[in-house]
């Protein structure tokens, strides 16, 4: 094979993508539902951005962002994640002079040098909300709702929120500290990546998946007993708020998320339906992020959720069933006579809102008759000599298997009558 799609990259082909437009459908959908109104920012964007907001030292901007030199000499990275960018268009266009809470949705690709495997890919694609504006903990609820409502509606039930707190600029320092000292006895035996967080990073410690790590860290400090006390009381509170929704969770000390411009709530939606790359979704508060991205102290908080995972997640619960839409009509034109009234036909048909198809491969009108039923078609119209000479049709009922010859001018009407009362 002469081209290949990139490694990492899916081709999502007609069969695939009824399922995709149902997932994105019942997003937004739901988004509308909550408030939410949809954003769309480049592909790419100023690599500073991404380095700035999500910290130099992350996984990502580390070693897995698509960044490159532009003909102009600037360093443009095509976009890893939504929330910056949204930030970033936030700020630039002023969205906090319309007053209040500007709550915000997307959908798009994202792009991460990673290494794929099932449910890991170089370019993915997330649904997203960020609601910037303010710091209240039933935003929290509400946007956590969201996610969750989202699976419902889909049907995913094989999944359980994960809830943490990472704390703020006030309390974390503390327990960056306090974590150093916890792992100091053992840093040598730790992974080569986590010597590197525990000099840079150290939280990120927490979330290392490999089995040494894991069981070195097991007994690490609880962030939440090094809360301080605004960030205490906003988990708290959004644990009330979960609770009184009748959203289950489990509180995870070692879920710390991979993005530095986290505070206080952290979560994540897994499913145990997924391999290794278990997290469906993720998201958190971000209270940092308008300023550091230029704009005035705003407090933030969202998520993003995978559409692949998403997608595996409703396969391997048999909810993926999507088929292609049926056509409703087929127009039959045997010679070629017959070749453009056919089109008029077809495109009546069309404006009149009727799908309809035909045959561009000369084929017999038994071989046209096998079309019309594969693709589902309840009426076919058959433009012959005999109903050219006539100014009729003849229109076959793939039903009711009914035949009757009606004329050219009304047929639409009759198509419409069989079609819509089906
Ligand atoms: P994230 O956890 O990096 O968060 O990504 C969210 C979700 O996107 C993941 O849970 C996963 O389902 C999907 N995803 C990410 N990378 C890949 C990949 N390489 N292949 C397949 N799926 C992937 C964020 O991106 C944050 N911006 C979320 C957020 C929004 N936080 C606040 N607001």
């Amino acid at each position: 094979m002469r081209y290949q799609r990139p490694r990492g990259t899916n081709d999502i082909l007609p069969d695939e993508t009824p399922l995709w437009n149902r997932v994105e459908e019942t997003f937004r959908t739901l988004c509308k539902r909550y408030g939410y109104h949809e954003i769309r920012t480049p592909i790419f964007e100023d690599t500073d951005l991404f380095t700035r907001s999500m910290g130099e030292h992350t996984d990502v901007v580390s070693k897995e962002m698509y960044t490159f030199t532009d003909r102009g000499g600037r360093s443009v990275t095509l976009k890893p994640e939504g929330t910056a960018p949204v930030v970033r268009a936030y700020v630039e266009n002023n969205l906090a002079a319309q007053g209040g809470l500007s709550k915000l949705y997307y959908i798009t690709p994202i792009f991460r040098y990673e290494r794929p495997q099932a449910g890991r890919y170089r370019q993915a694609h997330q649904l997203g909300v960020e609601a910037i504006g303010s710091q209240h903990p039933a935003l929290d609820a509400e946007v956590i709702a969201l996610a969750m409502h989202f699976y419902r509606q889909l049907g995913i039930s094989r999944l359980s929120l994960v809830l943490n707190s990472v704390g703020c600029p006030v309390c974390r320092p503390t327990y960056r500290e306090r974590l150093r000292e916890f792992a100091r006895p053992f840093v040598q035996e730790l992974c080569e990546a986590c010597q590197t967080r525990y000099e840079l990073n150290p939280l990120r410690m927490l979330d290392c998946k490999r089995e040494k790590c894991r069981a070195l860290l097991h007994d690490a400090p609880d962030i939440i007993e090094s809360l301080c006390e605004e960030c205490r009381t906003h988990f708290d509170a959004l644990r009330q708020y979960l609770d009184g929704l009748g959203i289950p969770y489990v509180v995870d000390k070692h879920l710390v998320r991979g993005f530095d411009y986290y505070t206080k709530t952290a979560f994540e939606i897994v499913s145990d339906a997924l391999g290794a790359q278990n997290a469906l979704g993720g998201g958190g508060r971000y209270d940092g992020l308008v300023e550091e991205i230029g704009g005035p102290p705003t407090p933030g908080i969202g998520f993003a959720l995978g559409i692949e995972r998403a997608i595996i997640v409703m396969k391997e619960l048999g909810l993926a069933e999507a088929k292609r839409e049926a056509v409703e009509a087929f127009v039959a034109a045997l010679g070629e006579e017959a070749t453009l009234p056919a089109l008029k036909l077809l495109q009546a048909l069309r404006e009149a809102g009727i799908s309809a198809e035909t045959d561009y491969q000369r084929r017999s009108l038994k071989a046209q008759m096998k079309v019309a039923d594969r693709l589902g078609c309840r009426v076919v119209l058959l433009l012959g000599e005999d109903e050219l000479a006539q100014r009729t049709v003849t229109l076959r009922d793939m039903v009711t298997k009914e035949q009757r010859t009606v004329p050219l001018d009304t047929c639409i009407e009759e198509v419409l009558q069989t079609v819509r009362n089906a």
